[in-house]
């Protein structure tokens, strides 16, 4: 089965001094998803924003808010993005100490399920749950910042998930993240992602035009 490919911009390369209107802004441009980078200064070396951030911009759009989780442990914060207004709530695996109940709590809250991996995070830590979630990060660059250089290495990751998310069927999206541009977009889809997620790419290229870095990102 093909998916449509979705671009998710990452609002962590906006101007976060007008973060809800950056928001709008690309709901206006075309965006599928909206990406929220969440870290804590602990998972990884930076510090972002939190629920009440999101629960703020949340009415500046409709689309779904794919939020990315940087920070553990995960547990006990999922209530409150959930509340806040995530659609997809993304974790990765080495902030919990059980998977399957922090997949069991995102449900709970009738929320999407994402897990994401690390550019050195094997697949083996995911693969006995593929049939209980919604969608698998692939990062291209180590978690922390925006505007780093993708990381190629990644790629068979998503190729060998395509292949087993085929043979048994199973509704799971790929997604990936980091260093995405319109040379290596392609290479992307080709090897299974059909959501791509971008930062410095679509705020900053060809003079911040979003319609523009949306479309390229999405025909490329
Ligand atoms: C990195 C974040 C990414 C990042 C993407 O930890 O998860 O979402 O902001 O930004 P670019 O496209 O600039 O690499
Ligand atoms: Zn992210």
């Amino acid at each position: 089965m093909s998916r449509s490919i979705k671009i998710s911009p990452s609002i962590l390369s906006c101007d976060f001094s007008k973060i809800g209107k950056e928001v709008e802004s690309l709901e206006k441009a075309g965006a599928d998803y909206i990406h929220v980078d969440v870290m804590d200064g602990h998972f990884v070396p930076n510090l972002t924003i939190g629920p009440d951030v999101i629960k703020n911009i949340r009415p500046f759009s409709k689309k779904i808010f794919d939020v990315h989780l940087m920070i553990s442990p995960v547990d006990k914060y999922i209530k409150q993005f959930a509340d806040a207004g995530s659609d997809i709530i993304t974790f990765h695996p080495e902030a919990t100490e059980n998977m399957g109940k922090t997949i069991d709590l995102i449900k709970k809250c009738k929320k999407k399920v994402g897990v994401s991996l690390k550019p050195k995070s094997k697949i083996e830590l995911i693969k006995d749950y593929l049939k209980q979630i919604d969608l698998v990060l692939i990062m291209s660059v180590e978690p922390g910042f925006g505007g780093q250089k993708f990381m190629p290495e990644v790629l068979p990751k998503l190729t060998e998930l395509k292949k087993i998310i085929e043979r048994e069927k199973l509704n799971v999206d790929l997604e990936i993240d980091g260093g995405i541009n319109f040379e290596n977009s392609k290479i992307a889809k080709e090897a299974g992602a059909n959501i791509l997620v971008s930062g410095s790419t679509i705020f900053k290229k060809n003079n911040g035009d979003l319609k523009k870095n949306i479309n390229l990102l999405r025909q490329n």
